[in-house]
């Protein structure tokens, strides 16, 4: 069962992600979290090298799974995830590089590599995951009709996805055209799951997560089913939900 909770804005909602976060670090230092790239973790991620830097948590034991890579992209590339999660993160805080996973869109064999990457997260199971949303509610790289039981793998990016990304690469041939992405299983497998939606343009996303049929064809939806499971969206995110048909998963922040 989902539980939702509504913050007035993208610094409220940060907060509370990074209030879940280092309170699920301090009950298990050796916790496992699952991490996601994109602009809305941010914010949680400036507040974890914070809290690193002048309060002394402690990030030594902890072990991490990012869910996702694009296909072909080097890790020092300055638009691969890897390059991304050390820039805002892991150069921040004391983690050891050795407990840092995040898959290997380079691996010789990919579909070798994503077995070995899901077969590592099943023997080291997520303690937190966390999750931002796509306007049309993917989760990771599973975009609609991604299969629920579908496990870490290589994706055909939409062809919308390879348009946006063109301005981040110097040539049309460089643009990915694949990632490698946890699949909706794997994401389901983790104890606890908080996924972040903040601005007015993922609004129609939220709806459809919350208040339209549970489909693979809006992957964030599937998250219902999922027993521990934290909404956070601030007010712009949630301006299309019914308060009154969805109170009962009100939670208050
Ligand atoms: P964003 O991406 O955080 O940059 O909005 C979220 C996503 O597409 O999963």
């Amino acid at each position: 069962m989902a539980h939702i909770i509504i913050v007035g804005n993208y610094q409220e909602l940060s907060n509370k992600a990074a209030d879940i976060f280092l309170q699920q670090l301090k009950s298990n230092p050796k916790s496992v979290f699952g991490l996601p790239t994109g602009e809305t973790p941010l914010e949680l991620y400036n507040i974890l090298a914070n809290a690193y830097r002048k309060y002394g948590y402690d990030f030594s034991q902890i072990s991490t799974f990012n869910l996702d890579e694009y296909v072909g992209v080097k890790a020092t590339h300055k638009q691969s995830y890897h390059f991304f999660m050390y820039k805002n993160l892991f150069n921040h805080i004391n983690i050891k590089k050795v407990n840092i996973h995040i898959p290997d869109g380079c691996a010789s064999d990919l579909n070798r590599h994503c077995l070995a990457y899901e077969n590592l997260i099943q023997t080291h199971p997520i303690d937190l995951q966390i999750l931002g949303i796509g306007r049309n509610g993917h989760i990771g790289f599973n975009e609609p009709g991604s299969p629920a039981d579908s496990i870490t793998r290589v994706v055909n990016l939409s062809a919308q996805t390879i348009k946006d990304n063109a301005r981040f690469f110097n040539s049309k041939k460089d643009v990915p055209q694949q990632a490698i992405t946890m699949g909706i299983k794997t994401i389901m497998s983790a104890k606890k799951i908080i996924l972040l939606a903040s601005g007015q343009n993922k609004a129609e996303a939220v709806y459809s997560m919350i208040e339209s049929k549970i489909s693979e064809q809006c992957p964030a939806s599937l998250l219902r089913n999922h027993p521990n499971v934290y909404i956070i969206t601030d007010n712009s995110a949630a301006s299309l939900l019914h308060k009154n048909k969805i109170s009962k998963y009100l939670v208050s922040s």
